[in-house]
């Protein structure tokens, strides 16, 4: 679901034409629909009411400050995992008792940061709602900084419940070869190792199985495991309260890939009910399944070109602009923004059946054979200058954009209803170079 359609072979971003949007700021650029993330917020947060779930929006899918200023004002919190990322977070007006911590290799600077919510010099601090630690050094580390500091936060601890799970081998998280979090065996010494530590308590689980799951048994299955070592550690007086069950669920990149949150919930909710009305507190990281569907890349077409029997369309966007097909192999439904009404998407997918089409690649301006948006799509025909939207590209679109061949960054639009904000201006090729005015010899 989301709420960019086609009318009279014309697409647009709820009110907003796209083509007159692009028109006015230029392409490449990213749309984001304000409606789409709403109702995906509203939508996952109905589903799991029953645990009433702290829900902290993944920054890292889709970082821009008004983006998560859309969720914040729907009462999200946000997951972070970077000092970049709380700030971010903070600047959208999101308190750190809302603000859940993770991330493998926190630095000094970073953990200190999350132990005072960003507090200056003269302010008290306030920890974020909940540290997540992924490994002994880590925890030692963090309870000294909280020592030092004065404050008494929590930490939940990243379990790794070896669940095999998400749509690309870089992205599955929670094999045992994975590099975050500790296995069961190790979590349990570990919390009766910590559990008295008074600046940080560790008093959670966290866990993160994969990413793109667009089925609950992987969840299932990850959930059981780590209830058993809860029921363990409660033998052994060490009480969890706070259950972190991390992100994956999938989006709608094709027609129907996703599942309806009713049916992640249905196996989800019956697990944890019991333990809820018991006081165990819930938090949840969603990232792609509410940001993929709200946002499309527009790009303009530059070039058609025919090669060795081979189309290629190439386009202003690419890899830098929209790294995911190149790096996981990520299938992105491409259209023309414009298109006869016999060539409207009666859905997305990879070849549609409709009159007239051709097979092509989209491609990029980069200079690597490995750029590509689509290979071998059927699209209808396309000249020089034509605007072309790439779907479900609103998470880990914008924030793994690369100004690679130094091309600038792209401009970030928001829309609602028949108004469109611009979020993030286009960078100039000044920007560039901004940070390379003023060398300097450095004391060595
Ligand atoms: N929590 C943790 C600890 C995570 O590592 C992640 C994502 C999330 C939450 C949010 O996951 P989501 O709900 O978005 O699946 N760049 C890749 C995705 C990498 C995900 C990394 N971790 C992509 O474009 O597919």
């Amino acid at each position: 679901m989301d709420h960019f359609a086609y009318r009279d072979g014309v697409l647009y971003a709820e009110g907003v034409r796209l083509a007159d949007l692009a028109g006015a700021i230029g392409t490449p650029c990213y749309v984001y629909s304000r409606a789409t993330l709403v109702e995906h917020y509203d939508r996952l947060k109905a589903a799991f009411a029953e645990l009433s779930p702290l829900i902290c929006f993944s920054v890292k899918a889709c970082p821009n400050v008004h983006v998560l200023k859309v969720l914040a004002e729907r009462g999200a919190g946000m997951d972070v995992v970077s000092g970049g990322e709380l700030h971010r977070a903070l600047k959208a007006g999101v308190g750190p008792e809302r603000i859940a911590v993770a991330g493998v290799g926190k630095t000094d600077h970073e953990i200190r940061a999350a132990l005072t919510g960003g507090a200056g010099p003269g302010e008290s601090p306030r920890p974020v709602a909940v540290f997540n630690v992924e490994s002994e050094p880590e925890f030692e580390v963090v309870a000294m900084a909280a020592r030092a500091l004065g404050v008494h936060a929590s930490a939940a601890l990243r379990v790794n419940p070896h669940v095999t799970a998400g749509g690309h081998a870089k992205i599955s998280t929670a094999t045992k070869e994975s590099k975050f979090g500790v296995a069961i065996p190790h979590a349990r010494a570990l919390f009766e190792k910590f559990a008295r530590e008074r600046h940080l308590r560790l008093s959670g689980i966290h866990i993160h199985i994969g990413s793109s799951i667009n089925q609950p048994a992987p969840f299932v299955e990850a959930i059981q495991r780590i209830l058993e070592l809860v029921d363990e550690l409660a033998r052994a007086g060490v009480k969890i309260e706070t259950l972190d069950l991390g992100g994956g669920f999938g989006a709608d990149y094709q027609t129907g890939a996703a599942p309806a949150y009713a049916e992640f919930a249905a196996a989800i909710v019956p697990l944890l009910r019991e333990r809820v009305r018991q006081g165990l507190k819930i938090v949840m990281e969603p990232g792609r399944t509410i940001a993929a569907s709200a946002g499309v890349l527009l790009t303009r077409v530059l070039y058609v070109k025919h090669s060795a029997g081979k189309k290629f369309i190439v386009c202003d966007a690419g890899m830098n602009t929209l790294i995911r097909p190149s790096l996981y192999d990520a299938f992105h439904f491409i259209w023309p923004a414009s298109v006869s009404p016999q060539h409207e998407p009666p859905r997305r997918a990879a070849d549609l059946d409709l009159p007239g089409l051709e097979r092509a690649d989209v491609v990029g301006p980069v200079c690597e054979s490995g750029d590509f948006l689509a290979h071998d799509r059927l699209l209808p025909t396309v000249a020089r200058g034509e605007l072309m939207a790439v779907f479900t590209a609103g998470a880990y679109g914008m924030s793994m954009a690369s100004r690679y061949n130094s091309h600038p960054l792209p401009a970030e639009v928001l829309v609602d209803a028949a108004r469109a904000t611009l979020i993030r201006e286009r960078e100039t090729f000044d920007d560039l170079t901004a940070h390379e005015q003023r060398p300097r010899d450095v004391p060595v």
